[in-house]
């Protein structure tokens, strides 16, 4: 199996391991970092028992590269059918403007992300990898992140443009300069997109990132 197939597992028990909180055959991320959670190849109930002791009553088990479906007793919350991506080959120079951030701009992430909603961002999000953004004098107005880790595979994701900032190609210089410092470190970039979002389908289509599978962003709440 490629690491791609369950990129949250491969993470969870590689390169975030120092990450992870686990219990047996299952983990997941502190919650302030990222609701994903891994089980095995072959879930059975004493998997599912561990992970929803581990999640906690009421919370929520992000399990979209989890394979096997949870117990009945466990809510549906979200369903929403997406892509996995590739990304091409690096080309061109990285945009000056583009700069890491570190954990000053963490409370600037945090807002640019909750103002425009790019997937899940908590307020440890950016502890999963480099954070990548430009500003416009002090304020960040675009960023893109890095998050899972499977393997020499990294995940783009979080990318975002402050609406007063967007149709300036701050976007496309982010993506490109993130796949650039993967490639750079011997990796390859990848990243998760839903359906309904044309706009960043029609971003990553242009910068040449191809389907690999068709994927489905699927969340649930553990009983109690
Ligand atoms: C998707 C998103 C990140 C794009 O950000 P952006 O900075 O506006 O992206 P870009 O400017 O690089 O490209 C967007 C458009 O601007 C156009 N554009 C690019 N460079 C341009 C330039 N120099 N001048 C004018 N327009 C330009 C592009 O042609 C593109 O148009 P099209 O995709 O409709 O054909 C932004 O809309 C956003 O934050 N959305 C909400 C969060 C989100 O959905 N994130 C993606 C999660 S997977």
């Amino acid at each position: 199996m490629s690491e791609l197939d369950d990129p949250v597992g491969a993470s969870l028990h590689g390169a975030h391991a120092g990450l992870a909180r686990r219990t047996g055959r299952v983990a997941t991320y502190p919650a302030d970092v990222a609701t994903f959670c891994a089980v095995p190849a072959d879930p059975g109930p004493d998997d599912w028992a561990d992970l929803a002791a581990l999640v906690g009553p009421g919370g929520l088990a992000d399990l979209f590269t989890a394979p096997g479906t949870p117990p009945a007793d466990w809510d549906p919350v979200f369903a929403m059918p997406g892509r996995q991506l590739v990304a091409p080959a690096p080309t061109g120079d990285v945009d000056p403007r583009v700069v890491e951030l570190g954990r000053d701009d963490d409370a600037a992430m945090l807002d640019l992300a909750t103002r425009t909603r790019p997937g899940p961002f908590f307020t440890r999000t950016a502890r999963l990898g480099t954070f990548l953004g430009v500003r416009d004098g002090d304020a960040l107005v675009a960023m893109a992140g890095q998050r899972l880790h499977p393997g020499g595979w990294v995940e783009i994701s979080a990318v975002c443009t402050d609406e007063r900032a967007r149709g300036r190609g701050l976007a496309a210089v982010l993506v490109a300069a993130q796949v650039a410092r993967t490639a750079a470190d011997g990796g390859r970039a990848f990243l998760h997109v839903v359906d309904t979002n044309a706009g960043a389908r029609a971003l990553y289509a242009r910068l040449g990132f191809t389907e690999r599978r068709p994927v489905v962003f699927r969340g649930f709440r553990v009983p109690g």
